[in-house]
């Protein structure tokens, strides 16, 4: 009976694992995101509205929007970078979230949480089982502010947890400024204010490089690998608790979000002549899908040979 039942799990796991190793690449052809993504089934329409200078984001607004908790006691955990789930196992966020606290042991993800003090049935989470920082992330310049988050375990995609699209091909700022763009983060809702138990969200202009680089704004030093968002005349901006947290566009054509930026770093929030400033997603495609790749090998294998050094024997007795 036992030898029989252990067989067939035996069984089951090989399958499983040559199916997971012969799926098709992380970005199928022409499809450069998971087939179903940047949908919120939750919501019915693009609700119009307008984090600093944000709302209270609808219920699965933004389900692909991940809170980042850093362990600070035995049991308690507290909010500290937002991120964005690219597949059922891997999260991205800002490099600097992770500065001097690369343990993946001490971090978890909470996914399909709305309101972080009251999680839902829906809210899922994980622990982290790796964590990569860009190996051009620069400190002092905050170049390539870029990290991939490993779950410990996939994520059920459900109305509250749905994967980010990512652009297809690398479309320039005049592009997104026909669609409309939103950040969304339980980060500072003021520069020197508290951060928000519910999700915000605000709708961002997109800021030409040009502009955001002039005089009196960033002076040059926003680079092309960055983008900013927000407003030149302040008030509407990611803040502190932000970073890691998507810039979503709607694409019309497609009736899906598109995730373009990666909240990075800004002079204070929502100060006047000084937006928000993002990664710019689309030109770090490369990067992210050699490491989804990673993720993905890496998984089958990584969670089966346990259980098969444990099956093995039981089976063999
Ligand atoms: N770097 C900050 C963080 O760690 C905030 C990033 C966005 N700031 C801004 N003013 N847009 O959360």
């Amino acid at each position: 009976m036992r030898r029989g039942r252990a067989g067939a799990a035996l069984l089951l796991l090989l399958a499983g694992s040559l199916l997971g190793l012969a799926a098709p690449g992380v970005f199928a052809e022409g499809t450069e995101a998971p087939p179903d993504c940047g949908q919120r089934p939750l919501l019915s329409e693009t609700s119009e509205s307008r984090i600093v200078g944000g709302q209270n984001a609808p219920d699965g607004a933004w389900p692909w929007t991940v809170s980042l908790q850093l362990r600070h006691s035995s049991l308690k955990y507290a909010h500290i970078c937002g991120g964005v789930l690219v597949s059922k196992n891997s999260v991205l966020t800002a490099a600097h979230c992770v500065k001097q606290r690369r343990n993946p042991y001490f971090w978890r993800a909470v996914l399909g949480v709305h309101n972080l003090r009251k999680p839902g049935s829906q809210t899922a989470r994980r622990t982290i089982r790796s964590i990569v920082v860009h190996p051009d992330f620069n400190t002092e310049t905050f170049e390539n502010d870029l990290a991939l988050f490993q779950l410990g375990s996939a994520v059920q995609f459900s109305g509250s947890i749905q994967p980010a699209c990512l652009t297809p091909q690398n479309l320039g700022p005049h592009h997104y400024n026909k669609t409309q763009c939103f950040i969304s983060g339980w980060g500072r809702t003021e520069e020197k204010g508290k951060t928000s138990d519910v999700l915000q969200e605000a709708r961002v202009e997109i800021i030409p490089s040009n502009i955001c680089n002039s005089f009196g704004a960033y002076e040059g030093v926003v680079n092309d690998k960055m983008i900013c968002a927000g407003s030149m005349s302040g008030s509407i901006d990611a803040c502190q608790g932000d970073s890691g947290g998507p810039l979503s566009c709607y694409d019309q054509s497609t009736s899906r979000f598109y995730v373009i930026g990666i909240a990075s770093y800004g002079l204070g929030c929502g100060r006047p002549r000084y937006p928000g400033v993002y990664v710019h997603l689309p030109l770090y495609r490369e990067w992210i899908k050699d490491e989804l790749l990673r993720n993905k090998a890496g998984n089958p294998v990584s969670t089966t040979l346990p259980i098969l050094l444990w099956v093995i024997p039981l089976v063999l007795v």
